[in-house]
Order: C-alpha cells, then structure tokens, then sequence
C-alpha cells in the first residue's frame, strides 16, 4: 500500500532554534497515529508545516497522496484533503454554530453545492450541537467549542485529519465522547487521523502507532505499547518535570 503522507528530512529553524530536526515519517491510510512528546517538542509546529502556515527549511519532502505539499497554501493544503483543528480554539466570532460548520466547508475539494446546509447540521449532530446550530459561537461552553472544532475541521470531507490537543480543558466525560467521536468519524469515513495528546490515557487507547518527538527530533516510534516502555520516551517525559496527565497545557 503507498503512504498517504510522506515527509521527508523536515527541518525548521527561527533563529538559533532547530524546532523541527530530520524529521522523517509516513503515514497509511486508514491508520491513527499520535505525536507524543514534551512541551515545546515541536509538534504544533510540525503540524504547521504540513498544512502551509510555515514554510519547512530547504531539502524537506512532503508528498500527499502522491504529489508534494510544499510551497502550496494553507486553503489549497485544505482542498487537497487536509483538515486541522488549533490547539486554541478559533471560532469565527459574530457567526452562528452552524455559519462556522458552513464556513468550515467552502473550499473543500468535494461536497460544495446546495448540500451544504444538510452536510453541516448533520455534522453538528454527529459532534452533539444540534441544538446549537443557530447560537452565536461566543456562548458556547469550552467542551462545545471543541466539539465545534471537529465539525468544523470535518465540513471539508478531509482524508487526514490534524488533531492538535483535542482533549485540553475537559473534563473525563467529554474526553470519552470525543474519544468516541473520533473513532467513530475513524471507522465510518476511513478518515485517516494524526493526534497530538497530552491527557495520556485516552491518546494511547486511540492511537495505532506513535511517533514521539523531543527537542524537535523524532526519539522513537512504535506501538503505545512500545512506545510506554521505551528508554528515551521515558528519559523524555520522566526525566525531565513531566507534564502530569491532566495538565492543561494552554499554550
Ligand atoms: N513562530 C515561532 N517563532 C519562534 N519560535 C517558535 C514559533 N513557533 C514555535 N516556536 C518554538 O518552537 C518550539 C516548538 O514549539 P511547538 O509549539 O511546536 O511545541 P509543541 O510540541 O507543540 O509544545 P506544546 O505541547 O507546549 O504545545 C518551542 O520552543 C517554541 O517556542
Ligand atoms: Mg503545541
């Protein structure tokens, strides 16, 4: 089977700091895969990079379904089938939950037209705001602008999907429903999924396979079960002062 995603020698420095360091993977269709590691690893930023909101050093590959990434822009990422959701959540201010799901769908490479409205209330509900459709987004609780997030990340019908700490802020309720909801959309869709989790129990129920990162660098990759024995994933997280699970991580 040929990669869905192949990055290759993926470099990127501001300044003196080498954030992202040889950073090399692929990924299969169909499959889950998390990014583990420390605070300031480099894993926002490498999601920056797959989805054109920062340019990579020269000499890095990123092949997508076959053709290269690189040099295409945030929207055009988009349309070829990349979704993401923000480690902060942003909302469009002054539009309504379903206006955002909407929003969320213009630009996508498949399902425009008069479906729209039906494809965005469906997802709503799928994501539980269906009684939400028509509220302003700045009422909605955090727990439901997170789910927003998803729906919204969802509209474009992506093939890869970017969660980036989807789980921060919520409580253990909401953590298992949004579990379910991904794995859901997983199953149903053949989406395929990349997480970036720092509440470790629910992250490695998820995931197929983790990558962990450390200072930028890819430090090892393997099965959960592998990588929560693993000596340099353990030197990372407890040899350091480990985020505790449950942090929060708003950064
Ligand atoms: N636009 C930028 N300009 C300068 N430095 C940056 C920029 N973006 C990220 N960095 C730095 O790059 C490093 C990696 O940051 P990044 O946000 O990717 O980490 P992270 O793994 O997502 O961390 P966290 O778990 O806290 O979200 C950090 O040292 C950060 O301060
Ligand atoms: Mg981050």
């Amino acid at each position: 089977m040929s990669a869905l995603l192949e990055v290759s020698k993926l470099n990127k420095h501001f300044g003196g700091l080498h954030a992202v360091k040889n950073v090399s993977f692929s990924v299969q269709p169909g499959e889950i895969v998390g990014i583990l590691g420390p605070n300031g690893a480099g894993k926002t930023t490498l999601y920056n990079l797959l989805t054109g909101f920062i340019a990579p050093d020269p000499g890095a590959a990123v092949v997508f379904e076959g053709r290269s990434l690189l040099g295409e822009a945030p929207h055009r990422i988009a349309r070829r089938g990349i979704s993401r959701t923000f480690q902060l959540c942003r909302p469009f201010i002054g539009m309504s939950v379903l206006e955002n799901v909407i929003v969320g769908a213009l630009g996508a490479k498949r399902g425009q037209g008069a479906d729209l409205d039906a494809h965005a209330l469906a997802l709503l509900e799928r994501v539980g705001l269906n009684g939400k459709a028509d509220v302003p987004v700045e009422v909605l609780s955090y727990g439901d602008q997170r789910r927003l997030e998803i729906a919204r990340a969802l509209a474009a019908r992506p093939a890869l999907l970017l969660l980036d700490e989807p789980f921060a802020g919520l409580g253990s309720g909401e953590i298992e429903d949004l579990s379910t909801l991904i794995r859901q959309v997983h199953a149903d869709e053949g989406l395929t999924v990349l997480l970036i989790e720092h509440k470790l129990r629910e992250f490695m129920r998820l995931v197929d396979r983790v990558i962990a990162l450390d200072f930028g660098e890819i430090i090892a990759q393997g099965t959960p079960e592998e990588i929560v024995r693993h000596p340099a994933v353990i030197e990372a997280y407890i040899g350091r002062s480990a985020p505790a699970e449950g942090d929060e991580h708003a950064a």
